[in-house]
């Protein structure tokens, strides 16, 4: 066991893709064996764009059955929904009064927002809501509530981890030593975790693998992946291919050893490779998704999942917002 305290949050907008899964949730998954970990489902995060409760409780479901499907170590880590925890809300208030106003017009997603709408020629604010200024802020008091030492997040949520560093600095230069400063964990690269038109796997790119669907969806899904034109004899590089690169994530060595063996052997055609690869992430991904669905019959077993998981989170947050508020407030 590591005496560093792990901590992240995730969205609940929708179902993670096989993207996400090998260039996050399994390492976080991993983590949870060996540290103590606070995994939270960022409820009121994504309240900046989902206004639909139901939906909302939907996608919260979806993420915890998930986590749990994947088999994280409920012992280490403290699994619970953001919004369960009101401090985290009080703290946000706080920091907002230590918080430079330039540095959240400096914030990518506010950045990008707003040269999004100055590119179709509206005012740069149209649209958006102060849950999306204060986005990083809310961000911070997530991280500093739990006395975070590792934060796992990908490369479009570093600057936020350094944003919750700078406002740790400034609140312990202001009020003496409070909080700890969190060090951001970059995972890698979704870059190299292919989509179905061989660029990286992206929401925003139409060309991903849900991480559970259906066994035919996801057999449809792997035979649109996008290849060349070489004939089956022909040799192919499996270095350049969509098929192998996924491949390599789900199978063993040896298997893989093989794969690039009949890949630059020739005699293999692109519809075979296919079938080998949609088997083989089929059965890592059977048992989990056998385990997803379960729970998502079985909401009743969530909510007590998460409730546990709130009164554990209850305790550092309770601890750490009388630190705050005495600081703070005297
Ligand atoms: N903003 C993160 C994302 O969109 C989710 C998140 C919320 C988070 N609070 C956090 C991640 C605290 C790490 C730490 O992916």
């Amino acid at each position: 066991m590591s005496d560093k305290i792990v901590l992240t949050g995730i969205k609940p907008t929708g179902m993670p893709h096989l993207g996400n899964y090998v260039g996050a949730l399994k390492p976080l998954v991993e983590m949870s064996r060996t540290n103590k970990t606070y995994m939270f489902i960022a409820d009121l995060h994504a309240l900046n764009t989902v206004h639909d409760a139901a939906v909302l409780r939907r996608h919260t479901y979806e993420i915890a059955a998930m986590l749990v499907a994947l088999g994280l170590d409920l012992n280490n880590a403290i699994l619970f929904r953001q919004s369960d925890i009101v401090e985290v809300a009080q703290l946000s208030t706080m920091l907002m009064n230590v918080t430079p106003k330039g540095l959240m017009n400096r914030a990518h997603s506010y950045k990008a927002a707003m040269d999004k709408n100055a590119a179709a020629g509206l005012d740069t604010d149209a649209g958006v809501n102060m849950g999306l200024y204060t986005y990083p802020i809310l961000m911070t008091a997530d991280i500093l509530l739990y006395d975070a030492d590792i934060v796992p997040v990908g490369a479009d949520q570093k600057q936020h981890v350094e944003f919750a560093r700078d406002i740790a600095g400034y609140f312990n230069n202001t009020y003496g030593l409070t909080f700890k400063m969190p060090e951001p964990v970059i995972g890698q690269d979704a870059g190299v975790i292919p989509g179905l038109d061989g660029r990286k796997m992206s929401k925003s790119y139409d060309n991903t693998i849900p991480l559970f669907c259906a066994s035919n969806e996801l057999k449809k899904k792997i035979m649109r992946i996008i290849t060349d034109s070489k004939l089956p004899d022909e040799p192919k590089d499996p270095d350049t291919s969509t098929i192998f690169q996924l491949y390599k994530h789900f199978a063993q060595p040896d298997e893989i050893a093989a794969l690039r063996q009949k890949f630059l052997a020739g005699g293999m055609g692109y519809g075979d490779a296919k079938k080998i690869l949609f088997e083989k992430i089929d059965s890592v991904l059977a048992a989990p998704r056998a385990e997803y669905d379960r729970l998502m019959a079985n909401t009743d077993e969530l909510d007590k999942i998460l409730d546990n998981g709130a009164a554990r989170a209850r305790i550092a947050a309770e601890k750490t917002y009388t630190r705050v508020r005495q600081a703070m407030l005297g």
